[in-house]
């Protein structure tokens, strides 16, 4: 990846880029919400389609010329038709919180209500924090996890769907290593007459692969990204039954974005196309067994983790027991010296801040993509141990750096 016509046009650009690419090789990259997509997902997404102005959908556009813009866009929506199994999706969103954003335009007026789950338990900003615009359009009530177990309080959710009367029950999460109950939610929605969305932004990948199970056809609307475990490339879709397919399409566009980005709905295309090999439910098959691996190397070396375990790509460590004077802040910065990227997080319970919680964030999806099995992610369990037991001594960030190097050169990424 030498980037050689940036190189020409804009050498400071160019450096960056290769410098980038040179951090992704030589690091392990951990952010559960990261992964690394194909050359060819790259190429995609680097293709002339972004010059292409598309507004409107396949077939009905607001702008001459857009026949090949037709065709992939017509492949995307097939591929995740066929990934999925939903009645209709929707493949312009710009990211996931476009996605959410669609469904809240879709279907709620300002001043309805949200109900989801709270941030520092896992829930996502666009899911009503006061930060973000759902907080400030719609009026928001959050449910948490069990504080005992780490698990939704699906009771206390329904407890407060009956309390609340909410317009819209949100599920899906940021930063919750289980797998999720969506009957159950959706039938707490059922019973106060609310709308569902299942917000499966982190697992897209799993769910497609059949590892984890699905929500299409449970709830009434399904979003995602399509950047995470499913690998192809930055990005939103939403899904829904047919009955609600105009409201979204015009929800997405014009109520919510432009003209689309082709290049990255082509690059959608080419991932969802790879995701439909057998390789790729392997693959997530894979980045399961290895999140659970780190997570029971983490818990052999005395760390806490929530909801003890996993069920799926993330692990989310509680430092406050085993590390009582090290925040999730420090944890990060020790660890990205020593070439392990991840982000400090909040944790249930949380009695730090926002900025500098008591958690860290683990995923292995990237990892998995580059080769790693659940010995390697056993072993990464191990170096992240030794980096939180002294995150001031240089001399074991030095050791570990170089066992991440040993780790990054036997599985290559981006030969
Ligand atoms: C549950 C959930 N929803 C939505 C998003 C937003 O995705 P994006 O960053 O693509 O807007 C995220 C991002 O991590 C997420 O975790």
């Amino acid at each position: 990846m030498d980037h050689e016509h940036v190189r020409e046009v804009d050498p400071a650009v160019a450096d960056a880029l290769e410098n980038e690419v040179d951090r992704q090789r030589s690091t392990l990259q951990m952010i559960a919400s990261e992964n690394h997509v194909s050359p060819a997902v790259l190429d995609a997404q680097g293709s002339a389609l972004t010059n292409k102005y598309a507004e409107g959908y396949p077939g009905s556009r607001y702008y001459g010329g857009c026949e090949y813009a037709d065709e992939v866009e017509e492949l995307a929506i097939e591929r995740a038709t066929e990934l999925f199994g939903a009645e209709h999706v929707n493949v312009q969103p710009h990211s996931g919180t476009q996605a959410n954003q669609a469904v809240y335009f879709a279907m709620l007026e300002p001043g309805d209500r949200i109900l989801s789950l709270d941030l520092t338990h896992g829930g996502h900003l666009s899911h009503g924090h006061p930060a973000n615009f759902t907080g400030q359009l719609y009026e928001v009530e959050q449910y948490e996890v069990d504080p005992e177990t780490g698990y939704i309080d699906y009771e206390g959710l329904s407890d407060l769907a009956e309390e609340f009367d909410p317009d819209i029950v949100v599920s899906g999460y940021s930063a919750y290593p289980r797998e999720i109950d969506w009957e159950r939610i959706q039938a707490a929605a059922d019973d106060v007459d609310a709308y569902h969305l299942a917000d499966i932004a982190h697992i897209t990948g799993l769910v497609a692969a059949g590892v984890h199970d699905s929500p299409v056809g449970i709830a009434d609307f399904v979003t995602g990204s399509t950047h995470k475990t499913i690998r192809a490339g930055r990005g939103g879709i939403v899904m829904c039954d047919e009955e609600y397919a105009d409201d979204v399409d015009s929800a997405v566009f014009p109520g919510g974005q432009g003209g689309p980005l082709m290049h990255n709905v082509a690059g959608k295309a080419v991932g969802f196309k790879e995701a439909l090999e057998p390789e790729f439910e392997e693959y997530a098959h894979q980045v399961v067994a290895n999140a659970k691996a780190l997570g029971e190397s983490l818990s052999e070396n005395g760390f806490s983790l929530v909801s003890d375990g996993t069920d799926n790509h993330l692990v989310l460590v509680d430092l406050r027991e085993s590390h009582p004077d090290t925040s999730g802040g420090d944890a990060e910065e020790a660890l990205e010296e020593a070439g392990i990227v991840l982000n400090a997080n909040t944790v249930p319970g949380e009695t730090r801040s926002a900025f500098d919680p008591s958690g860290i964030r683990a995923g292995t999806p990237a990892l998995t993509t580059r080769g790693f099995d659940e010995a390697d992610c056993r072993e990464v369990g191990d170096l992240i141990t030794r980096v939180i037991d002294a995150p001031e001594d240089e001399a074991v960030l030095a050791e570990v750096r170089e066992e991440v190097d040993r780790l990054c050169e036997e599985n290559p990424l981006y030969e």
